[in-house]
C-alpha cells in the first residue's frame, strides 16, 4: 500500500501550485511522494524526479507506476548538478536537499541553465521537531542571499503551512 503524503509535502506542492502544462524537476525526490502529488495536477505537463540513490529511484518508480506509464512522471538516477538534462523547466524544487548552498557555484549554475527565464527554484525545509524554537527565517536568509549572489532574482521566504503547524519553510527565487 502507498503511504499517505505528509503535511509538509502537501504544503510544498500547494506552494508550487503547478499549472497543468508545466515542466518540473525535483532534485532528491526520495520515495517520490511529491512527484505523485505534482503528477496528479498535471495534464500535458511533466515532472522529472532525480535522486542519486538507486534504491530511492526504484521506490519512487514503484510508487508512481501509473504516472510513469502515461509519460507524466520520469524518475532518473543521477546526481545534481551533473544531470545532462535539457532546459527549459518552469520549476525546479527540492525538499531537504542541501546541494544548492553546499555547492552553490556548480549547483546554481545548473539551476540557471535548466530554468526558463522567469522559471523558479523552490527549496523546502522543515524545522527539526527536537528544536522547538528553531529560527526558520534565520536559517533561510543566508540561503536566499546565496541564491542572489549566484544570479537568481526576486527571492522570497515563505513560512507554512498556515495555522499551528507552520514548521516548514521555502526559499524561492527566479531565473532572469
Ligand atoms: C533527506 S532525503 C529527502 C527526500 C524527499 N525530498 C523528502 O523530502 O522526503 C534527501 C534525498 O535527496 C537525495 N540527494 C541528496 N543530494 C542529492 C544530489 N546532489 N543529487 C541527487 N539526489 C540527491 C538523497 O539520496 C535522498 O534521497
Amino acid at each position: 500500500m502507498t503511504s499517505q503524503a505528509s503535511t509538509r509535502l502537501r504544503w510544498a506542492v500547494d506552494t508550487l501550485s503547478p499549472a497543468p502544462d508545466d515542466r518540473l524537476l525535483e532534485v532528491g525526490c526520495g520515495h517520490g511522494v511529491a512527484v505523485t502529488l505534482v503528477s496528479q495536477r498535471l495534464d500535458t505537463g511533466t515532472v522529472i524526479g532525480i535522486d542519486r540513490s538507486e534504491k530511492m529511484i526504484a521506490a519512487a518508480t514503484r510508487r508512481n507506476r501509473s504516472h510513469v506509464d502515461n509519460d507524466t512522471a520520469f524518475l532518473l538516477r543521477t546526481e545534481f548538478p551533473d544531470t545532462g538534462l535539457e532546459p527549459e523547466f518552469d520549476t525546479i524544487f527540492a525538499a531537504h536537499v542541501n546541494v544548492f548552498w553546499k555547492r552553490p557555484v556548480t549547483a546554481l549554475a545548473e539551476v540557471r541553465r535548466l530554468l526558463r527565464p522567469g522559471g523558479r527554484l523552490y527549496l523546502f525545509w522543515q524545522a527539526p521537531s527536537w528544536e522547538p524554537g528553531f529560527d526558520k527565517r534565520g536559517f533561510a536568509e543566508p540561503i536566499a542571499a546565496t541564491l542572489r549572489e549566484h544570479g537568481l532574482i526576486d527571492d522570497e521566504i515563505i513560512i507554512g503551512p498556515p495555522g499551528d503547524s507552520d514548521d516548514s519553510f521555502c526559499i524561492t527565487a527566479a531565473a532572469k
